[in-house]
């Protein structure tokens, strides 16, 4: 557990500006107390119409993660081996947020490790120059939904402040979904991935830049992963990592 106070301000982050007490993410706006903290009360509007419990106030990744760990707040953690909750650097500037555990991330206990993580692992090698240990990488939902199915609504609102909170807490420059379920949630969207990518959208202080799932690559084949070099491109263009 940290021992900075969980009012204290973060440390600042003198390769970036200053955060302010509320993010302006779309979709994932971390409401804050007078203090700075995830407001999460019962009217907060990450909670779906407070129906549902507020994560803890998080001041940590590894607080979350813990946290995370035991969360019984939906139906999947009925199923699962164990929650999935994130990898990779906590002060990463690039963040990928995928869909849901599937089999391999559920016995593994790390996102994307099964085939879409490979793919994902080569796309982020041969575009940007970096593996996963230099980004961070998460999923709407933490848990793995049985038999690969969706995940539902509730299940999506249910673990939505896990990676609001996430996303606060790491404060990348840029967000890149994986897929139709983190873009709509992150944009607030019920458009398409088709229609969405290829451009780039202000999230909170940086950039959302949407992509496809890998997996829809591996069913799709080579345009689809061309489009994806192209997105991880543009990534790395607001990154200010191209040369
Ligand atoms: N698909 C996802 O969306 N996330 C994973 O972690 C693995 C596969």
């Amino acid at each position: 557990m940290s021992s900075r106070c969980r009012c204290s301000p973060a440390p600042a982050r003198p390769d970036r500006p200053e955060r302010t007490a509320a993010r302006t993410a779309a979709g994932v706006q971390v409401a804050r107390s007078a203090c700075g903290r995830p407001a999460g009360g019962p009217n907060d509007p990450l909670l779906g119409g407070g129906t549902i419990r507020p994560v803890a106030e998080p001041t940590a990744l590894a607080d979350l993660a813990l946290e995370a760990s035991t969360c019984t707040r939906c139906p999947l953690s009925e199923h699962r081996t164990q929650v999935v909750f994130g990898v990779g650097n906590p002060q990463a500037e690039l963040m990928f947020v995928g869909e849901a555990p599937g089999r391999d991330e559920d016995l593994q206990g790390e996102p994307f490790v099964g085939r879409s993580g490979k793919l994902l692992d080569r796309l982020m090698a041969e575009e940007l120059g970096i593996d996963r240990s230099a980004c961070y990488i998460a999923n709407v939902v933490k848990c793995r939904p049985p038999d690969n199915r969706d995940p539902r609504p509730v299940e999506i609102a249910t673990c939505r402040p896990y990676l609001a909170a996430q996303i606060d807490l790491i404060g990348p420059t840029v967000v890149v979904t994986l897929g139709n379920f983190a873009m709509k949630l992150l944009l607030e969207t019920t458009d398409g991935i088709r229609s969405v990518r290829g451009r780039s959208y202000p999230f909170g202080p940086g950039h959302l830049v949407p992509t496809y799932h890998p997996a829809a690559a591996l069913r799709s084949g080579g345009a689809v992963v061309a489009e994806m070099r192209s997105d991880l491109i543009r990534a790395k263009r607001l990154l200010g990592w191209s040369s």
